[in-house]
């Protein structure tokens, strides 16, 4: 758990002290010891449906019997199929057209690459450069890094990447510009447009950005407008918009997809995650007929495990749970629940912000809450929230260096969206525990 400096090497029996589950139901874990933990944030923003749901586990077991595997070059299975159009049936309208990767990494790459190749196709062969985001995350292979503006996942690979340009985060908390809310002209979206200029417009193929931020700035959605004056520059520049939904696709927002809060069409959508509940490692692509049809070539992209047979029967389940349950306005309903209880928070000397949308929410950790200024990064101070968190049977997602890249701390809270009023009580009143238990050991 817990981002980068979590993840561990190759390990054996007996080493590191990860935890061992072996259980699952609802939205509870169980570990080898029979201690229960509730899941407040799917993982790493992962698990939509919950544990246990019989039908994903009956299509995959039925799936596997008739054919686990179709090589995508040649074969496809109509659990595949069914999968691409039960996506285009959630999708934005005009988004029809679906490429299926593993996981939420090897879908902003090929994004990426889907860019580069229509502007090829459309003999515009200079265009190559991908523009994201400061404080962004699109994904640790490198060309997914290279867009990502997470300055500590960058740092140690930095001269491995490519040199994309970044531009500042939608970030209203600490706005770059200085601005208030009220004062607030959309200076980060109109950002934009100096960065084109300055790489050259005859280079820039796609701009890429997540419309809430996630692991990376802590559940930070952009303001009302920022996405319309994207789409607007987009378009005034012939660069393709892809919307970075891994974590917010699928209902997590209350809407099928973040960005339909923002009432705008992307070119390309790069999704995993709740996709398959985190059943099976499944990520996609989704472009739209216009991009589709400018390809006279084939997409020059695929892997062995792409538009897996079995992952996306279960991406198909799930979907088919997702509506069935009316989760998606189930997670806009409880959403508003969960963030007015997480205001409670606030009495905490180190809330600065508590944010969100639908069942996706964050808060921000301060030294000073009227000055803003960040814990000290030795403090670990997220990490120790979601230390005492497990301790108390919750799961959270920390995170930081939102502020600079280093400093800042924040939490993320998003449980499957099948949650209950109560649970959701249950949550925020174990991480009010866990929260004055970490500031007592500052
Ligand atoms: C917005 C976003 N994009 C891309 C990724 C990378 O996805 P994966 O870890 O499945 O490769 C993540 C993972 O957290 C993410 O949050």
């Amino acid at each position: 758990m817990g981002g980068m400096d979590h993840y561990r090497w190759l390990f054996t029996r007996g080493d590191e002290g990860l935890i061992l589950l072996t259980r699952g139901e609802g939205i509870y874990v169980w570990d080898e010891s029979g201690r229960r933990y509730i899941d407040g944030s799917g993982g790493p923003i992962c698990v939509g449906i919950g544990y246990g749901v019989r039908e994903v586990l009956e299509a995959v077991q039925r799936q596997m019997m008739r054919i686990p595997f179709a090589h995508s070059s040649h074969f496809t299975a109509e659990s595949v199929l069914e999968c691409a159009e039960k996506l285009v049936s959630m999708a934005p309208k005009g988004l029809t057209r679906v490429f299926f990767t593993s996981g939420g990494s090897e879908a902003t790459e090929a994004a990426a690459k889907m860019a580069r190749q229509y502007h090829l196709e459309r003999g515009e062969p200079s265009r190559y450069k991908v523009i994201a985001r400061w404080q962004s995350y699109h994904g640790n292979t490198l060309g997914a890094l290279s867009m990502s503006g997470n300055i500590a996942r960058r740092r140690r690979y930095e001269p491995m990447l490519i040199d994309f340009p970044h531009i500042p985060p939608a970030y209203c908390y600490r706005c770059w510009f200085g601005k208030t809310p009220k004062e607030c002209g959309l200076e980060c979206a109109w950002a934009l447009e100096w960065a084109i200029k300055a790489s050259g417009p005859e280079y820039v193929a796609a701009f890429i950005a997540e419309p809430v931020v996630g692991a990376t700035l802590g559940t930070v959605p952009a303001p009302e407008g920022y996405f319309k004056v994207i789409r607007e520059i987009c378009d005034r520049y012939g660069i393709l918009f892809i919307a970075d939904e891994v974590m917010t696709g699928f209902g997590r927002t209350g809407k099928n997809f973040g960005i339909e809060h923002w009432d705008v069409r992307p070119d390309i959508i790069a999704t995993a995650k709740g996709i398959s509940s985190g059943y099976m490692p499944l990520g996609a692509v989704i472009a739209s007929e216009e991009v589709y049809s400018t390809f006279k070539e084939p997409f020059a992209h695929g892997h062995t495990y792409g538009s897996h047979p079995v992952a996306c029967a279960a991406g198909a389940a799930v979907i088919d749970y997702i509506k069935r349950h009316r989760l998606v306005e189930r997670s806009a309903e409880l959403g508003k629940e969960l963030l007015s209880k997480l205001e409670r928070l606030k009495e905490h000397p180190t809330v600065g912000d508590v944010r969100g949308l639908g069942l996706f929410a964050g808060i921000e950790f301060v030294k000073d809450k009227e000055s803003k200024e960040p814990l000290p990064p030795e403090a670990r101070f997220s990490r120790r929230v979601m230390e005492r968190c497990l301790h108390n049977g919750l799961i959270v997602y920390p995170g930081w260096g939102g502020v600079d890249g280093i400093r800042g701390d924040h939490i993320q809270v998003a449980p499957p969206l099948i949650v209950t009023g109560d649970q959701i009580m249950e949550i925020v009143d174990l991480l009010d525990k866990s929260l004055w238990e970490a500031e007592r050991s500052l």
